[in-house]
């Protein structure tokens, strides 16, 4: 595995199994009451610009399970927040840390700190993608269908960082994705280039929800005002009419669908109440994953540095 994880392009395919089986691993040996201190006196620095529930809880237990210890940075309360340079921060946060986890709006910062970094560190969120999230989605995946080879996975909503770490995955990974996005809100141009030339099995972007969904084995949805876009709201909430996940839409994927959702949602706008409470609905459980996917990325970049 490569230093970081910033991106999906960080891996090779063996490293996405090897994230799962690790994952698997950590999830039964938790589950069985087992302790496992792989990073026993290891400390994960996680530098936070935006709001996080799941990101921030599962980072922080996860750290506290394996024996380590993680440290709540607020990007407004650390000197970065006052002009110190990423680079100098980085350096600084590499002679206490062992790891570092960051979640802000520039992807282009969160590559600027990996490079003065010398070590790890895991992108935790950026306006551009989300890695720790689609890792976790396809370890659910694996859970709950056996495997993602050859599934019809449809991401319906907004071209946002959820929508181009999918693409990235399935530019690396053997599943279909059939996009559903509005005309004006695909995904990131360079992104669905590149991986409409790599994928494996192939990435359709769809105008039209109900053909995207069609006999789909996964239906993926996220908010349609992602952090940073609370402007946009009006004009979103009206361009995505017609996208909303309900029962309607749900009925018209494949038998054996599940649904999913990053969170947090916002029910009654991109996806309804009945679907995420309803009985094809894995989103908890995929929330839950977070934890033990991510103990899993910490495990494979910090316990040998
Ligand atoms: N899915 C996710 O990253 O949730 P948080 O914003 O709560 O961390
Ligand atoms: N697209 C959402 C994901 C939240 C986990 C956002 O960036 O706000």
């Amino acid at each position: 595995m490569k230093k970081d994880l910033i991106s999906g392009y960080d891996l090779e395919r063996g490293d996405f199994d090897v994230i799962f089986e690790t994952a698997a691993r950590l999830k039964k040996s938790l589950k069985a009451g087992e302790s496992i201190a792989s990073l026993k006196g290891k400390t994960l620095g996680m530098i936070f610009d935006k709001s996080s529930t799941r990101t921030r809880i599962s980072f922080e237990v996860g750290m506290y399970q394996l024996g380590g210890n993680a440290l709540f940075l607020s990007g407004r309360d650390i000197q970065i927040g006052r002009g110190e340079t990423i680079a100098d921060t980085a350096r600084i946060m590499s002679r206490y840390l062992d790891g570092v986890m960051i979640r802000t709006y520039s992807h282009e910062s969160v590559e600027e700190f990996a490079k003065y970094a010398t070590i790890p560190v895991i992108n935790g969120l950026t306006d551009l993608l989300h890695p720790c999230q689609v890792l976790t989605d396809l370890f659910t995946i694996i859970e709950k269908k056996g495997g993602y080879e050859g599934l019809k996975i449809c991401y319906a909503g907004d071209g946002n960082n959820m929508a181009n770490s999918w693409v990235i995955a399935a530019s690396r990974l053997p599943f279909h994705l059939d996009l559903a996005c509005p005309e004006g809100y695909d995904p990131d141009p360079d992104i669905l280039k590149r991986a409409m030339s790599e994928a494996p099995l192939g990435i359709t972007l769809h105008r039209d929800p109900e053909l995207a969904v069609r006999d789909a084995d996964v239906l993926y949805t996220d908010t349609w005002v992602s952090m940073g876009q609370e402007d946009e709201r009006d004009e979103k909430i009206q361009r995505f009419e017609g996208f909303q996940v309900d029962q309607r839409l749900v009925d018209k994927a494949g038998k054996d669908v599940i649904v999913m959702h990053c969170l947090p949602a916002h029910r009654g706008e991109e996806i309804t109440a009945e679907v995420i409470d309803g009985p094809r609905s894995v989103i908890f459980d995929e929330a839950e994953n977070r934890l033990h996917v991510q103990k899993a990325i910490m495990e494979l970049l910090m316990k040998e540095r």
